[in-house]
């Protein structure tokens, strides 16, 4: 009986089944590559604890207000970003700031699905056994391969955008609830006995201290920013999702509450994922900047040395597979949602049309490092220049407007109207969360900007 009052909403739109699914679902968008790949290396690269301990700051007071403003914004229009400005805004201009989402949706899928066949790829070698034996250069060379390679990339990029497709298809209970209700909690489990394998190596304290004990001496300016900008990619903001996903959520539903799970949530994956990776990484005498290649260098070396290395390795590469795979969906979303709602296309037909788009959006990005490396756009080549325009100057900039939106335009007593059901439930930290919103993290966002533009070094 409940079950069925919750599937379809006020206006005949599809709802999440429970609130464990929809917590479980944004989980599930936030917590991806950003979190397991691209948080520890750049806490490596700007010198460990200080870092973490200044991401955690700034995640906190500027990255989740705006989480709760795309929530809030997405659950008021039921709509996915284009439709959601023009339900609340006067000025029909501010569709463009669902638009920008809308586009970022394609671009950054597109490469973002590349990282993810990387980690397909490093499944399929760790099940064979590829790894085994091989030294640290030698992995190397192993990982360089995948990279420049030409058809492998392609393939597994393409095997994610048939699985983010068919995930979607199935629409917001069948698909993509139903999976992150299994996937995500699979995904702490294995994080935890990795965690555990990893701590418990001899040697490990020195990568535990690292990771943990600030240092601020080895944290600068660029650092502070550069963890402004992953507050923001992490939590899957500027884009419009929590807005698309916020759209399927009741109206009874608590909204704060489920901001502070999926924060907590996504902030305890990150946090764990270093916890599995620095330890191991200081025990086996290895260097925790090595970049991007962390994961898919150092680890298999690490994964070599310990005592059923290849059935960790395959758990640990699943585990980043699974992150990618329920956060690609969500950006899949953000784009079908949009052309369900605006253009009135089936499900279907806008799940297939858009994966068939992103997929070759996604070819060059594939071929970007190897056979395309010659190939560049203002300096960049097409892989980081997707990454660029996306993750440096796309989100944030959605991010900002979001903010300007909110506070500005919209309105604080409307949005907190919407935060507590109508004034029944309470919101302790109301002009908190306005405060931040209108003043803190519009200044905070600009200066990501003018970072990401060049405007200072
Ligand atoms: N939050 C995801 C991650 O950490 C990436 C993402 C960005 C997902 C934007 C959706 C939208 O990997």
């Amino acid at each position: 009986m409940k079950q069925d009052e919750n599937l379809i909403g006020s206006e005949g739109r599809e709802q999440w089944g429970s609130r464990f699914g929809f917590i479980m679902a944004a989980a599930g968008s936030a917590i991806g590559l950003g979190n397991i790949w691209k948080f520890p290396y750049i806490a490596g690269n700007n010198g460990g604890g200080a870092f973490v301990l200044v991401y955690l700051v700034i995640l906190f007071s500027i990255a989740v207000p705006v989480l709760l403003a795309e929530m809030t914004i997405g659950r008021h229009g039921q709509k996915n970003p284009v439709g959601a400005f023009k339900a609340l805004a006067k000025n029909q201009s501010w569709k463009w700031v669902g638009a920008i989402g809308v586009i970022s949706g394609f671009l950054i899928l597109a490469f973002y699905s590349v990282v993810a066949g990387w980690t397909l790829s490093y499944i399929a070698k760790s099940v064979t056994g590829s790894l085994v034996g091989l030294d640290p250069k030698e992995l190397e060379g192993s990982f360089v391969a995948v990279l420049t390679g030409s058809f492998e990339p392609i393939f597994w990029h393409l095997v994610v955008m048939v699985s983010t497709v068919a995930i979607v298809i199935g629409g917001v209970q069948a698909g993509i609830e139903r999976w992150s209700k299994i996937l995500m909690p699979a995904l702490f489990v294995i994080i935890i006995l990795l965690v555990l394998r990893s701590v418990t190596l001899e040697g490990a304290m020195a990568g535990v201290s690292f990771y943990l004990k600030p240092d601020f001496s080895e944290l600068t300016g660029k650092g502070i920013l550069e963890a402004l900008g992953h507050s923001f990619f992490t939590l899957s903001l500027g884009m419009g999702t929590m807005i698309t996903y916020g759209s399927y959520l009741s109206k009874k539903e608590k909204l704060p509450q489920a901001v502070a799970s999926v924060a907590l949530m996504d902030t305890g994956i990150a946090l764990l994922a270093g916890l599995a990776i620095f330890p191991a990484v200081f025990a086996f005498g290895l260097a925790p900047d090595k970049g991007p290649g962390l994961v898919f260098i150092t680890l298999p070396a690490v994964f070599n040395q310990m005592p059923l290395g290849q059935l960790f390795s395959s758990l640990f590469f699943g585990l980043l597979a699974v992150a990618a795979l329920t956060s690609a969906i969500s950006m899949l979303e953000v784009v079908v949602a949009y052309f369900v709602d605006e253009q009135k296309w089936s499900r279907m037909k806008a799940s297939i049309f858009s994966g068939a788009v992103i997929f070759v959006l996604g070819v060059p990005a594939a071929m970007a490092n190897g056979p395309l490396a010659e190939f560049t756009i203002f300096g960049r080549n097409y892989f980081d220049f997707l990454d660029y325009i996306t993750a440096t100057i796309m989100l944030p900039l959605g991010g900002l407007l979001t903010c300007i939106f909110l506070g500005y335009v919209w309105g604080a007593d409307k949005a907190l109207k919407e935060v507590t059901n109508d004034n029944t439930i309470q919101f302790k930290l109301a002009s908190v969360w306005i405060g931040l919103l209108k003043y803190l993290a519009p200044v905070g966002i600009i200066l990501v900007l003018a970072k990401g533009l060049g405007i200072f070094d």
